[in-house]
C-alpha cells in the first residue's frame, strides 16, 4: 500500500460543499488587514473551487484567542477584503443553515476557528461539528500545516474525500527542492531574536547547507560564544554551548562583523565594529552586508528566514532591507519565508525576483528541518 496526497485538481467539486482550510492569519492594524500576502496566496485555490461549481466553506484561524470569542480577532476585516460574507461562528445550526443556502460557486467565510477550544485541542466533537459543513475537504493552509488541530488534522481524517490546494502543493514543491536536492553552493540566512526558536533548523542546516549566515539578535549569542564583546545585546546564556558546538561544526557560519548600536532603540544609533559596553546591537552594519553580498555571488540555492535587525524600527531596518535586495539580485533558486522577511521583500519591491515566497514561518522551518508536518500527513490516502 502506498500513501499519497491528492490534488484539488483531481476532485469532482460541482455542487459539493468544499471545506477550504486556508491560512488567513494576517497581521491587522486598526481593525484592517495590514498585509494581504496570505490572502492573495490563497486566491488561486478559492477561485478554482468556485469556477468548478463548488460551494466554498472557507475557514481559518486568526491570532491566538485562546478558545474564546475575541472581537479583536474576528475574521471580519479579512471577509471585507475578500468580499465574502462572514458567518457568525464556525460551527452550529445557524452556520449549517447558511452553508445549506450556498449556491454553486458561492463562498462563506467561517468565523475564527480558534474561538473554540476544540480547534487547537483537535477535539472529536468539534471535528464532528465541522464535518457537518462539508462533503470535500481541501487544505491549502501551508502556514498551519505544522499544527495538529481540528481543522488541519481531525477534519482531514474525517473526510474520505480530502485533497491539497494549489498553494500547499507549490510550497511543498519549492521547499522540497531546497531540503532534498539543493543545488550548491547552498546558503541559508537566518535571523530573528532567539537561537532557541531556530535550534531545530540550525541543527538540520548545519548538516546540509554550505554556509549559514546568522543575523538578528541571535547572532549575539554566537558572538559571545566566540568571546567577542556584545555589550548589552540580547543573548541567551543557555544556548552558548549549542552556539559553540555549531561554530565548531563542518558548515561555515558567517556572523556580523559590524553593528548598528544604540543605548536603546529610541536613542541615537551609530555603526561600529566593536559593541560598547553600554550599548546593544540592533542591526548588522554595512561591512556585514558586503560580506553577505560576496558570499551570495555564485550561490545556487538561497533560503532566508528572519529579520537581520530590529526591522520595524528605523534605522535598524537597513540590514534586513539590504539582504532582501541581495537575494533578489542573486540568480540562485531563492526561497524566503517568515513575516518580517516577506515584509522586507515587499518594501523593497522585489517579490517578483524571488523564486518562491513561502507563506509559512514556523511551517517552512519545520519542513526544512525534515519533520513531517501533521497537516500534510493527514491528507494522505491509501492507493
Ligand atoms: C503562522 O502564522 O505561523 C501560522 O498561521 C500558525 O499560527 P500559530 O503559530 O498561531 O499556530
Amino acid at each position: 500500500m502506498t500513501l499519497r496526497v491528492r490534488s484539488v485538481a483531481d476532485q469532482p467539486l460541482a455542487g459539493e460543499r468544499v471545506f477550504l482550510r486556508a491560512d488567513l492569519n494576517v497581521p491587522l492594524r486598526d481593525d484592517s488587514v495590514a498585509d494581504d500576502t496570505r490572502i492573495r496566496a490563497s486566491l488561486q485555490t478559492l477561485e478554482y473551487v468556485r469556477k468548478q461549481g463548488g460551494r466554498v466553506v472557507l475557514a481559518s484561524h486568526l491570532g491566538r484567542p485562546g478558545g474564546f470569542p475575541d472581537p479583536a480577532l474576528s475574521l471580519r476585516p479579512v471577509a471585507e477584503v475578500m468580499e465574502i460574507p462572514l458567518a457568525p461562528d464556525c460551527i452550529g445550526s445557524e452556520v449549517e443553515a447558511q452553508v445549506a443556502q450556498l449556491g454553486d460557486g458561492e463562498a462563506l467565510l467561517l468565523e475564527n476557528l480558534r474561538f473554540h477550544p476544540g480547534e487547537t485541542a483537535n477535539d472529536p466533537e468539534f471535528v464532528a461539528a465541522l464535518a457537518r459543513l462539508c462533503d470535500v475537504y481541501v487544505n491549502d493552509a501551508f502556514g498551519s500545516a505544522h499544527r495538529a488541530h481540528a481543522s488541519t488534522v481531525g477534519l482531514a481524517r474525517a473526510c474520505s474525500r480530502r485533497a491539497a490546494g494549489y498553494l500547499l502543493e507549490r510550497e511543498v514543491e519549492a521547499l522540497s527542492r531546497v531540503r532534498d536536492e539543493p543545488e550548491r553552493p547552498y546558503v541559508c540566512i537566518l535571523g530573528g531574536a532567539k537561537v532557541s526558536d531556530k535550534l531545530g533548523v540550525l541543527e538540520a542546516l548545519s548538516k546540509r547547507a554550505d554556509l549559514i549566515v546568522i543575523g538578528g539578535a541571535m547572532a549575539y549569542t554566537f558572538l559571545l560564544a566566540q568571546g567577542k564583546p556584545v555589550g548589552r545585546s540580547l543573548v541567551e546564556p543557555k544556548q552558548l554551548e549549542t552556539a559553540r558546538r555549531l561554530l565548531a561544526g563542518e558548515t561555515e557560519i558567517l556572523l556580523p562583523v559590524d553593528h548598528v548600536v544604540a543605548a536603546a532603540p529610541d536613542l541615537a544609533a551609530s555603526t561600529t565594529n566593536e559593541i560598547p559596553e553600554d550599548c546593544a546591537a540592533y542591526d548588522i552594519g554595512p561591512l556585514s552586508v558586503d560580506a553577505i553580498r560576496e558570499r551570495l555571488v555564485g550561490a545556487r540555492t538561497v533560503f532566508w528566514n528572519g529579520p537581520l535587525g530590529l526591522f520595524e524600527t528605523e534605522p535598524f531596518d537597513r540590514g534586513t532591507r539590504a539582504v532582501a535586495e541581495l537575494i533578489a539580485q542573486s540568480s540562485a533558486f531563492s526561497v524566503v519565508g517568515g513575516g518580517d522577511s516577506l515584509a522586507a521583500i515587499r518594501l523593497a519591491g522585489v517579490g517578483d525576483r524571488i523564486s518562491h515566497l513561502s507563506t509559512g514561518g514556523g511551517a517552512s522551518l519545520e519542513f526544512l528541518e525534515g519533520r513531517s508536518l501533521p497537516g500534510i500527513e493527514a491528507l494522505e490516502v491509501a492507493t
